[in-house]
């Protein structure tokens, strides 16, 4: 295809794939299968690969995230980006209607009334129909430029169509669709990351993110309500806030879908009335309502005072609150041995759901608000947050509720408990403490981490109460007889089980090295270390310093492995896991490892080998040697190894490469074979 040709086909699928993304997230009246598009968004990705000077700042395929980022800039805003005047009560509205009539001198002043949408307030500009920068409020006058991540957002065009103004400065809500935060956060929480307290929590941490390409896949939508700036010399192409909306919906840019125009007093509690009643059925958590006087003409007489605009003010809805009563305090032991204190209520519907526990955080907590077993409490659930207690009605006590002392001892394994003063927490030393271990298995065997089929949460359960699995590399120890004395484990469950671990000790490292559950250590650090390292040996040989080196991993992760590969319990327990055979090194090197360091002697090039059994050193070592001589390093035995490397005590992988005609060599054969060469 000729460069000109190449021209036009860009330009007629950029516009193909804008017009399909309008009709997908804009107007959800979609036209084509999701195939379809795809192959749409294929054949642009392909062209521009192609052609590279054919790409254009707009093009669709930027939305996937480019290159992260060291920090963010500061950049100022065209105008300052005020905030809204609260009103908690209709009394409040009223009043505040009625001056406004008053001061204006009028009978009537249209207003429209729409959701306050609970997000992180964004600022986006346009320059000559393009999206030229995005940015978050910041202090008002300036905030961090956030464009990148911006433009992950599928619904917001990157240009504007033909026809409306191509100067613009938009104001909006950047949020996290309720149905798609919760479903993130269950992912997370299945491979063992933290999940978000919130919707809110989660965009703003979103944007904050300096990867692009983390942020392409968070569910990130956006909203305006607003706009800053229309140009330097154009008349504002609307007279009125309505008017705005309609050019929203020219631009194919995104608005609520509830918006009221009132013309007096009883309609505008009427519109909010009915958003409180609709706003649960809303995509977005909504926490009041504002109301905008409609002419532009009259906002603009009546201005803003330092902080708010006189022409807009935003009404709060209560959160929803229910009274209950305090049956029980009881304390969770996390992962990590953090102590929780969690209160057992009467069941009460709050928000359509019936809440049973709420979380009291932790002891200050408890003592800050006098929380005592029996006290009738008023629990607060606000969107997807965990229900929370946020007052005590003490006098409705009758004077044999019980005051909660957080325990010396953990309940679980009566270990004394310590205190991180850091943050407010007690935690349980025990590193076997029987809950801590629970749920470390539960981490270990998740999706997210080593993915072992056939190991549930209650067989978790089961397998530490009989005793069997006192520790992670106890489940390497279990034998068909003693799965068989388990309740309801019949032969299938547990052939699914042994399975599940055997297979478990190829995965790749990196999964290990999450899957031990190491306090601050997430899925993304122990990849990067994985990258950084490629096995897990140099990750424990490691400094502190050398580990901060590494990509995601800050001076918290990176002590807190650096602790925890020192400590007895954990050093212990990475030799058992080795022991069970576990895969610690990665298979194949990564370019610009040890290879390209020694490029003269590439003697072991096109082989393959597999280390196992005991040697003077840590295989790791070995492997090094290795690939710095061209060889591939793998984790099993099998018809494309050439040779075994062979310590002491070598089993399986010794008899399978017998078996296979493998060389095998010792460590003095290695030895040899690398001085002659
Ligand atoms: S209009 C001059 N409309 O609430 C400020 N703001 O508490 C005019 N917000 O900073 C803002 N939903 O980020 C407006 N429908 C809505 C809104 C809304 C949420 C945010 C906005 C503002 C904050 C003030």
């Amino acid at each position: 295809m000729t460069e000109e040709a190449a021209r036009g086909r860009v330009e007629k699928l950029t516009c193909q794939i804008e017009y399909h993304n309008r009709l997908y997230y804009i107007e959800a009246t979609p036209e084509i299968t999701d195939q379809e598009y795809d192959r749409l968004y294929r054949d642009l990705m392909d062209l521009e690969e192609a052609h590279p000077t054919l790409k254009t700042s707009h093009s669709p395929t930027l939305r996937v995230g480019g290159a992260p980022v060291a920090g963010f800039e500061t950049v100022e805003h065209l105008h300052r980006m005020m905030s809204l005047d609260n009103t908690y009560s209709e009394e409040e509205v009223s009043t505040l209607y009625k001056r406004l009539l008053k001061n204006l001198g009028v009978n009537n002043l249209p207003v429209v009334i729409e959701p306050k949408i609970d997000g992180v307030a964004v600022s986006v500009i346009y320059r000559n129909g393009v999206l030229e920068r995005a940015a978050t409020r910041g202090d008002g006058r300036s905030g961090d430029e956030i464009t990148q991540n911006i433009r992950t957002v599928d619904s917001l065009p990157l240009r504007l169509p033909e026809g409306v103004p191509g100067n613009l400065e938009l104001r909006g809500e950047a949020y996290m669709p309720r149905a798609l935060f919760a479903k993130m956060n269950e992912q997370r929480k299945a491979a063992g990351e933290q999940g978000f307290a919130n919707p809110r929590n989660a965009t703003a941490g979103t944007l904050k993110q300096l990867d692009p390409k983390i942020v392409a896949k968070r569910p990130l939508d956006l909203i305006f309500h607003g706009y800053g700036w229309l140009g330097d010399d154009a008349q504002p192409p609307f007279e009125s806030q309505a008017g705005f909306y309609d050019l929203l919906d020219q631009a194919g840019l995104r608005k609520s879908e509830l918006i009221w125009k009132c013309e007096n007093i009883e309609e505008i509690i009427a519109a909010i009335r009915e958003l409180d009643q609709k706003r649960h059925d809303l995509g977005y958590e909504t926490d009041g309502a504002v109301m905008k006087v409609d002419s532009l003409a009259t906002q603009r007489d009546l201005g803003a005072t330092s902080k708010a605009p006189r022409w807009a003010v935003a009404f709060k809805f209560q959160a929803e609150q229910a009274e209950t009563r305090i049956v029980s305090i009881e304390i969770q032991v996390g992962r990590t041995g953090a102590l929780t204190p969690v209160a057992n209520l009467e069941p009460v519907l709050v928000s359509g759901t019936t809440v049973s526990r709420a979380t009291l955080h932790n002891e200050e907590e408890v003592r800050r608000k006098d929380v005592r077993e029996g006290d009738v409490v008023i629990i607060e659930k606000a969107g997807e947050i965990i229900p929370a207690v946020v007052e005590v009605l003490h006098d409705r006590r009758k004077g044999n509720e019980q005051a909660f002392v957080m325990p010396t001892e953990c309940p679980t394994c009566q270990t004394t408990v310590q205190r991180d003063p850091e943050i407010v927490a007690v935690r349980c030393p025990n590193f076997d403490c029987p809950d801590k271990v629970k749920r470390r298995l539960r981490h270990f065997a998740a999706r997210g981490a080593m993915d072992i089929q056939g190991l549930g949460s209650s067989l978790v359960d089961q397998l530490v109460d009989s005793g069997l699995a006192k520790r992670i590399s106890d489940l390497y120890k279990l034998n068909e007889a003693q799965l068989g004395s388990l309740e309801r484990m019949g032969s299938r469950s547990i052939q699914k089980l042994l399975d599940g671990a055997e297979a478990s000790k190829s995965q790749e490292p990196w999964r290990l090295l999450f899957g031990l559950g190491i306090l601050h250590v997430g899925a993304t650090s122990s990849r990067s270390l994985l990258d950084h390292f490629n096995s897990i040996d140099s990750v424990i040989m490691a400094s502190i310093k050398e580990l901060e080196a590494v990509d995601d991993v800050g001076a918290i992760v990176a002590k807190s492995l650096y602790d925890f590969f020192h400590d007895p319990n954990g050093s212990a327990e990475v030799g058992r896991l080795r022991e069970a055979g576990l895969t610690f090194a990665k298979a194949t090197p990564e370019a610009g490892s040890e290879i390209d360091a020694s490029p003269a002697n590439k003697e072991f090039e096109g082989t393959t080998w597999v280390i196992t059994g005991t040697l003077s050193q840590l295989r790791d070592h070995f492997a090094e040697l290795i690939r710095s001589r061209g060889g591939k390093v793998s984790g099993s035995v099998g018809r494309k190894t050439s040779f075994l490397l062979a310590g002491e005590n070598a089993g399986s992988k010794l008899a399978k490469a017998e078996k296979l005609g493998v060389a095998v060599l010792n460590e003095a054969d290695f030895e040899a074979k690398i001085c002659d060469n």
